[in-house]
């Protein structure tokens, strides 16, 4: 079995950016997370690229969020789970401070930190059958600021108070009338549209995308304050649920939480 990777291909003006772990659901493992902003530093150096997609490998899913096989080894306290927070957080700002415009293309489950790596691209285009759910309340994680942040600037309080508070899992018409995503295609169209709609990006004006993004992405930052967010987060992070939210993951099985 191939080793899960994060694949980066260049075709004419659109970078790819491909997460390969279908064993997992292309889940994202720590060492795809680290390759993302080397890989966007690479499309960013590159005039000839004019704009990149984020795609899973198949068409199973897009990303079953964080590889949560290694939450034993990389989340085992509060200071090991903060740099892999950290590490993820580098990887979409990576792609929310490119100038270069970037899309999500979801065939397949987005979940967790799929959701969160889609939230900082600038457009999301969907498969009529993906789905899409946060369950950081069933892993006993606090979900990172960032991505909560754009959550509520995507789909707005009500929707994303629901969708983190449940963990739910939603189809691609509910996430389309939340606003989660920009439009939802067949399946069988969605790469032809894809790929569209990248060369309708890859004509227009660079500059002018980089300073629509940029202003975009101001109005965004500018609405949180962080700091009693990234208290909670840790305290989730040091909390015998989160162990046992992973603990539960890997043995297949519902977790109690105690809320201590
Ligand atoms: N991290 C690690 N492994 C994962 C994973 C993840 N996020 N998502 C799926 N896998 C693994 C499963 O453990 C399983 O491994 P196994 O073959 O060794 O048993 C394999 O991928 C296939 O998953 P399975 O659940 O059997 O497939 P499915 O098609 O029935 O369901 C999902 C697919 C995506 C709905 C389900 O795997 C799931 O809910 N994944 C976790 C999603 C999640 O909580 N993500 C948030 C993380 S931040």
């Amino acid at each position: 079995m191939a080793k899960p990777a994060l694949r980066v291909e260049r075709n004419g003006p659109i970078g790819w950016m491909i997460f390969d772990n279908p064993a997992r659901r292309n889940a994202i493992n720590e060492d795809m997370w680290r390759a993302i902003p080397p890989a966007m530093a690479g499309f960013d150096a590159d005039p000839e690229v004019r704009c990149v997609v984020l795609r899973g490998a198949g068409s199973v899913a897009f990303a079953a969020g964080a590889d949560i096989s290694e939450f034993e080894k990389r989340r085992a306290n509060a200071n090991t789970a903060g740099e892999h927070d950290n590490i993820i957080d580098a990887a979409q700002l990576a792609l929310e401070d490119s100038a270069k415009p970037v899309l999500a293309m979801i065939q397949g489950y987005c979940l967790g930190g799929g959701v969160e790596i889609a939230l900082a691209c600038d457009l999301r285009y969907a498969g009529a059958s993906s789905s899409f759910a946060i369950p950081a309340a069933r892993l006993g994680i606090g979900y990172g600021v960032h991505g909560t942040n754009r959550l509520v600037a995507s789909v707005g309080h009500a929707a994303a108070r629901e969708i983190m508070l449940t963990g739910r899992r939603y189809s691609a018409d509910e996430a389309l009338s939340m606003g989660l995503v920009n439009r939802v295609l067949p399946d069988a169209e969605l790469e032809a549209y894809v790929r569209e709609i990248a060369s309708m990006l890859a004509a227009n004006a660079p500059l002018s995308m980089a300073a629509s993004k940029a202003i975009i992405n101001g109005v965004i930052e500018a609405s949180g304050d962080f700091s009693k967010g990234q208290e909670l987060i840790a305290r989730c992070a040091r909390s015998e649920d989160h162990v046992e939210g992973r603990r539960a993951f890997m043995e297949k099985r519902a977790p109690k939480f105690k809320g201590k």
